[in-house]
């Protein structure tokens, strides 16, 4: 069984941004810059955000931090988007989700301008990713579409199937394994709580993909002998025992599992530690205007 080490490819993109945030200080360029607006306290969302800036920081990104009260009103939220589309300083920005409740994330998703959603969940970033046109993709089947490529992973013709269809994970992964290209042309099922017999579908896969947010859910019996597998689990499980309180497990049993993959993404340690970077790409490329021209 082969690990995909997450950590040891972020630390070579983020060497590459390194890289390309100097040539354009040398050419005298727009140096990339990164807003994120957190509304509310959430302990996760909290983490999520401080390491999107702290990366900005590492790889020399501008990066601006927009924190608000959870009883901040939509209207107010809507002004800061408004106001982050027009700062001609802003390459791109993000809203951190979940918002909420009393703010609708529809709502805000869609004022952004499209030309800014480093995130990649704007209808037109997700219709032109769609198209196979160029596009924000979003960040974790970003981040995913790069550790297949620079692990040289062959998808053409492979049985993928994917669990869990949300909008900023499963169901945008689906689409681009879909696609033509490389990584692409695969055979795609996507599963979700309502498939019927997830196990059955599960077994048939050459590569796995689990981004349905419940703890340790792939058991080995879901696992056919030599699949990959890509867990995108990110799930807070108490623990009294540990400094934190808590510890961070996947959607997948790993220890049960991994001596059955060919290969297969850690947690922590995986696709996280790939999704931060896929921001700062998207980043960028918008400092370049090469998505929109
Ligand atoms: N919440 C969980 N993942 C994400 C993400 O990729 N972007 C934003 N904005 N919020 C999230």
């Amino acid at each position: 069984m082969n690990l995909l080490d997450g950590k040891f490819l972020a630390q070579q993109i983020k060497d590459e941004l390194k890289t390309a945030v100097e040539s354009i200080r040398v050419q005298g360029g727009k140096i990339p810059h990164l807003a994120a607006v957190l509304v509310g306290e959430d302990p996760a969302s909290q983490a999520y955000v401080r390491n999107k800036v702290r990366s900005c920081e590492e790889v020399g990104f501008g990066s601006t931090l927009i924190r608000k009260e959870a009883d901040t009103t939509e209207a107010e939220l809507l002004s800061i988007v408004a106001q982050l589309n027009a700062d001609p300083e802003i390459d791109g920005f993000i809203v951190q989700l979940p918002l909420p409740k009393h703010i609708d994330e529809n709502k805000v998703t869609l004022a952004i301008d499209p030309r800014k959603d480093v995130d990649g969940f704007h209808p037109v970033n997700f219709g032109r990713m769609a198209q196979g046109l160029p596009a924000y993709l979003p960040a974790t089947p970003f981040g995913i579409l790069e550790m297949l490529r620079r692990y040289d992973i062959p998808t053409q013709g492979k049985e993928v199937v994917v669990i869990g269809r949300s909008n900023i994970v499963g169901t945008p992964m689906s689409i681009l394994l879909s696609r033509k290209g490389n990584p692409g042309d695969a055979t795609v099922t996507i599963c979700h709580s309502r498939t019927r017999d997830l196990a059955e579908h599960a077994r048939r896969a050459d590569i796995l993909i689990v981004a349905i947010g419940r703890t340790e859910m792939v058991t080995a019996d879901m696992v056919k002998p030599g699949a990959g597998v890509i867990d995108v689990g990110m799930n807070r499980v108490d623990d009294p025992a540990l400094p934190k309180g808590y510890r961070l497990t996947g959607d997948v049993d790993f220890q049960a599992v991994a001596p059955k993959a060919s290969w297969i993404t850690p947690v922590p340690g995986g696709v996280g530690q790939l999704t931060v970077m896929a921001l700062l790409m998207n980043t960028l490329k918008a400092a370049r205007s090469e998505v929109f021209g």
